[in-house]
């Protein structure tokens, strides 16, 4: 059987998309399927995680597959200076299928190149994070009964979120319009601007969550990443520059929901949890059913 991986969004097709979206669906409505009965997937997270991994072990486990894994290597033979090379490729013959995050761009895509076994990218550094994107999409389309024409308000760190790089390739499917809101040092980069353009699809930038909110069908508010500064003082300037309040919603779209990748520091106050238009948490659960879907596909026992 052909081995599939998943590194960027842009290795699947819309149609794919779509159809793991359907999936996800598919896993909500019956999320005990043993699909992968006997199956071992390997869990490396060379990079700190509470949702993706514990949500992907989560998945494997309701899918009847097993996980083997760590969560840091400080108890792997990496502490003892073995390459990344020699080590996937060693892990790649205990499992089936290999799920991991780093915090160097391209690991992941450069894991694939070794492994005897799929990859699947839980994020790396600034680059893509395309599972994160597979569960935003089933969110947006659960939550607004399409993925056509929506109007999305990204706010935060565009420039090192994974999130939302992976998420504007994903929407570019689907005739989206793309509101940028972030300070000049966090800009979405230009390589994501310019595959807007060329794909004909509008795009505002901001500087400020203003009235435009009101037009937005989802607000995605990222969290300035500390991890992704140098400069611990640029940090500090930065990390709250923007902060969503209750207050800021009020004549916003009744359609309209608030996404977030999580963990979330200060962007999201406390006071907009129990507005029926925060569905950060809900998103997080979508992330089982959505994991299950990608495992799955990419193993070929669902199509
Ligand atoms: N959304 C996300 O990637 O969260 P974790 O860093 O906790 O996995």
């Amino acid at each position: 059987m052909e081995k599939r991986s998943l590194i960027s969004i842009t290795d699947l097709t819309k149609e794919e998309i779509v159809r793991i979206a359907e999936l996800a669906a598919d896993f909500e409505r019956n999320p005990y399927q043993p699909l992968l009965e006997g199956r071992v997937i390997a869990s490396l997270f060379f990079e700190p995680s509470t949702r993706t991994r514990l949500s992907f072990e989560s998945a494997i486990n309701r899918l009847g597959a097993r996980v083997i894994g760590f969560s840091d290597t400080a108890n792997t033979s990496v502490s003892k200076g073995e390459t990344f090379h020699d080590t996937i490729q060693v892990i790649s013959n205990y499992c089936d299928m290999i799920v991991m995050r780093h915090s160097l761009e391209g690991a992941p895509r450069y894991a694939s190149e070794i492994s005897k076994v799929p990859v699947v990218n839980a994020g790396d550094g600034a680059n893509q994070h395309p599972s994160q994107t597979l569960l935003d999409i089933y969110s947006i389309k659960k939550t607004q009964g399409t993925l056509d024409g929506i109007n999305i308000m990204m706010v935060g760190d565009l420039k090192y979120g994974r999130t939302v790089h992976s998420l504007l390739q994903a929407l570019s499917h689907f005739n989206t319009k793309f509101t940028f809101v972030a300070p000049p040092e966090l800009e979405m980069p230009e390589e994501y601007k310019l595959f807007l353009r060329e794909k004909g699809l509008p795009y505002e930038e901001k500087r400020e969550i203003d009235s435009s909110i009101r037009e937005a069908d989802i607000v995605y508010m990222t969290r300035v990443q500390k991890e992704r500064f140098t400069d611990p003082m640029e940090y500090e300037r930065m990390k709250n520059i923007y902060v969503l309040k209750n207050s800021m919603l009020e004549g916003t779209k009744e359609n309209m929901r608030i996404l977030h990748p999580l963990p979330r520091v200060g962007e999201i106050a406390t006071d907009v949890d129990a507005n029926p238009k925060a569905y950060y948490f809900n998103q997080t659960e979508n992330g089982v059913y959505t994991r299950m879907a990608i495992i799955s596909y990419l193993l070929g026992v669902k199509k």
